[in-house]
């Protein structure tokens, strides 16, 4: 089921916190970058806080821009984006201004915490999730029931570490400010969690007033058949990899990446590169990585169609390359169709071997892009 694109917002002192412990919220930010937020605001489909953050801060999370406002709504959006509340407890007073302030909301929360919300008259579409609140259901739902595709996250740090340590969490954007707080009472931005092994990929970073903007974007593979938001991004790359092989009428053009677990990309390959003009994607990148490596055992091989289960051209199909690199799980965008090989089914080579499959059908029209005179279109 897909998920929104999830961006996580946030602004820390130089010691890292989120907040200090005074009964003000603490302003981290100045007046350029609270612009920002606001234009970030107005660009999503829903902004999301935990109940803490409405606790401690009594937010209104609006689009303050009139001209941002008239823009979405020329655009065909709502004035505002859809405001999310999380709450396990569904403990929250009626009164925050969360509940009185621009377009729809929703509380999403658990069973028991859907009757206190109503108990409480929350003025919000209450969503139970049964007995806990599980991330991926809530995003499923938004996406599925609220057609929201990218959503703002604003706080507070639990909220934010549950969505990184999951591999939920498509960016980050992060502002650093020049102050200090000191206090080790005072909340986080991340707490203890089972964090990604390697770096992220930082994708920008640009002064905003006296502020610091670095956006980061997590790599690391999902685990088995759950897809991480990193998967995306690896698949998006190896999709971009595909539209860079030369044209041919008899072989498919495909991007392939292979990234170990901590999110390191090993190598990389697509269809007739080089001077080889019959090398497979999954084995030009797999003939780039050191068959030694250990990570190949935990890595991931993000191909852009599912790897070939039959081949004329050479004496292995990229299916059994796969396996024999020691690699145990694919993600792909699309299944071979019948063009070539009737009845290719290079996932059934790889999940009959124990690896694992991980379909993404969000990236198929990108894959086939470049294949489109061989499928007809
Ligand atoms: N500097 C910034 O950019 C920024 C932005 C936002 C917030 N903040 C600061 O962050 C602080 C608040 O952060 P916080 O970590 O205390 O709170 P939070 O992340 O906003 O909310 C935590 C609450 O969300 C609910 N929740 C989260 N995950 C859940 C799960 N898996 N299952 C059930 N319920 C779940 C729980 O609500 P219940 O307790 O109702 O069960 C939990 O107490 C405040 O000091 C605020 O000022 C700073």
């Amino acid at each position: 089921m897909p998920h929104p694109y999830v961006l996580l917002s946030a602004a820390v002192s130089l010691d890292g916190y989120l907040d200090d412990t005074g009964p003000e919220r603490l302003l981290l930010s100045g007046p350029a970058d609270f612009d920002r937020v606001d234009e970030v605001r107005a660009s999503v489909d829903a902004i999301l806080v935990g109940a803490g953050t409405i606790r401690a801060d009594n937010p209104r999370l609006l689009v303050n821009s009139p001209e941002r406002r008239a823009a979405r709504l020329a655009g065909g959006q709502t004035e505002y984006p859809l405001k999310v509340a999380v709450s396990g407890s569904g403990d929250l007073d009626p009164a925050a201004r969360f509940w009185h302030t621009g377009g729809e909301k929703v509380l999403y929360t658990t069973d028991e915490g859907a009757g206190r919300a109503h108990a409480l008259g929350l003025a919000a579409d209450v969503v139970p999730l049964g007995a806990g609140l599980d991330w991926r259901r809530l995003l499923e739902h938004l996406y599925a029931e609220r057609g929201v595709r990218r959503l703002m996250v604003e706080g507070g740090g639990t909220i934010h570490t549950q969505l990184l340590t999951e591999g939920l969490a498509d960016e980050l954007q992060l502002v650093l400010a020049p102050l200090f707080v000191g206090d080790p009472r005072a909340p986080r931005l991340f707490g203890p969690g089972s964090y990604q092994g390697g770096r992220l990929r930082l994708v920008e970073s640009r002064p905003v007033g006296d502020v610091v903007l670095m956006r980061y974007e997590p790599t690391a593979p999902g685990a088995g058949p759950l897809p991480s938001a990193a998967d995306h991004h690896w698949l998006a790359l190896a999709c971009e990899l595909a539209a860079e092989c030369p044209p041919s009428e008899t072989a498919f053009s495909v991007g392939a990446v292979v990234v170990a677990a901590d999110g390191t990309e090993l190598a990389r390959g697509h269809s007739r590169e080089g001077a080889d003009p019959v090398v497979h994607a999954e084995e030009a990148a797999l003939a780039k990585a050191d068959p030694t490596d250990p990570r190949l055992a935990t890595a991931t091989v993000y191909s852009s169609l599912e790897p070939c289960a039959h081949r004329a051209s050479r004496p292995a199909p990229c299916a059994r390359l796969v396996l024999d690199a020691g690699v145990r799980r694919v993600v792909t965008a699309w299944r071979e169709p019948d063009t070539f090989v009737a009845g290719a089914d290079g996932t059934g080579v790889l999940t009959g071997e124990g690896a694992t499959v991980v379909v993404l059908p969000e990236h198929e029209d990108r894959a086939k892009a470049p294949n489109g005179h061989l499928l007809g279109r």
